[in-house]
């Protein structure tokens, strides 16, 4: 069997945090706050994140935090909930969540809420369930979740859900394993899983698994390492995980690793990312791969920061 190189891939993240001039990190410029989550939870669940400086990633993390409670992807970029939700995430990391004014944060999120339950992003009024999740787990960590109508939230979440048992980002739009993590995490998070029919999406996430071994995003797609997090995420909160060979899948990931330099891909050969490389460690660690820290299916944080959070501890 393949190893996971564990050394390697957080060189591989440590270089892509310091290099601001590659291709990479032109690209992802607007993009820094989620690539900061998955890189600093990628060397969590390896074991690794005390190579970084806390309050170093404190001070980069309220640089990019507006008036308005919201946080922008980059120093001098519009807030955005997905942004936020990246921010609150790392912050919840370190153990830091008390550097935050939790009331500002959490009233830029309660006032994404629209009439029909639906979120929006920014303020720009784009609406997808994807905000829905983010707006629900950002609350939830700061323990604002009672700022909202919860149960407005879920049943637009609930209108969102397909005859085939999926879920995608409007009502009527088709399912996509992305859309569907969202939906069930968010679910999870507030308690209201009765709304997924957990059979019928089973049967539909477990078809994602193609013959690689790795898993597709929707029917006729290609397999890409990050739906080994969207869609196993999504088939451990409903308990169905057993319905897809983990050993295959595991395989799959492994063989996506760039052995040289480090880093993970989408596809075996293609170039690495570090988006790939973080659902490639957690798909990984949500598969019981030995000497990862374990990750939380609906918080996407590791199970110790999620019981700090709840449970103090
Ligand atoms: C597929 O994206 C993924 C989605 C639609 C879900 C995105 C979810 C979030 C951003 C919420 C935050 C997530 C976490 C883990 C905390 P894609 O555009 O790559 O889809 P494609 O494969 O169809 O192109
Ligand atoms: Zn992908």
């Amino acid at each position: 069997m393949v190893e996971l190189e564990v050394e390697k891939h957080v060189r591989y993240i440590l270089a892509v945090g310091k290099n601001k001039d590659d291709f990479e990190s032109q690209v992802m410029d607007h993009l820094r706050m989620n690539g900061a989550y998955w890189g600093l939870t990628t060397l969590d669940i390896l074991q690794k994140l005390d190579i970084v400086d806390p309050n170093e990633v404190v001070e980069w993390v309220l640089q990019r935090q507006h008036d308005c409670g919201g946080f922008g992807g980059n120093v001098g970029h519009d807030p955005h909930i997905l942004y936020t939700l990246s921010a609150v995430q790392v912050l919840a990391l370190f153990g830091k969540l008390d550097v935050l004014d939790i009331e500002r944060v959490s009233e830029y999120v309660s006032r994404l809420l629209n009439g029909d339950g639906s979120f929006s992003g920014d303020m720009w009024g784009e609406v997808d369930t994807r905000f829905s999740y983010c707006a629900i787990c950002c609350l939830a960590i700061l323990d604002r979740l009672d700022e909202i109508h919860v149960d407005k939230a879920v049943n637009y979440i609930a209108s969102c859900k397909n005859l085939d048992g999926g879920f995608g980002c409007t009502p009527g739009a088709e399912s996509h394993a992305g859309q569907i993590f969202c939906c069930v995490g968010a679910l999870a998070i507030t308690g209201f899983l009765h709304h997924v029919d957990k059979d019928l999406l089973g049967w539909w996430l477990c078809e994602r698994q193609v013959k690689s071994g790795g898993l597709n995003g929707r029917p006729e797609k290609l397999p890409d390492v990050c739906y080994s997090w969207w869609v196993l995420s999504s088939l451990i909160i409903i308990d169905r995980v057993h319905w897809i060979d983990k050993d295959k899948l595991a395989k799959f990931i492994l063989n996506c690793q760039d052995k040289e330099n480090g880093g993970i891909s989408d596809r075996p050969d293609d170039a690495v990312d570090v988006f790939h490389t973080y659902f490639g460690v957690a798909g990984l660690s949500l598969l019981g791969y030995l000497g990862l820290k374990a990750i939380d299916p609906a918080f996407a944080l590791p199970v110790y920061v999620v019981n700090r959070i709840f449970f103090g501890r």
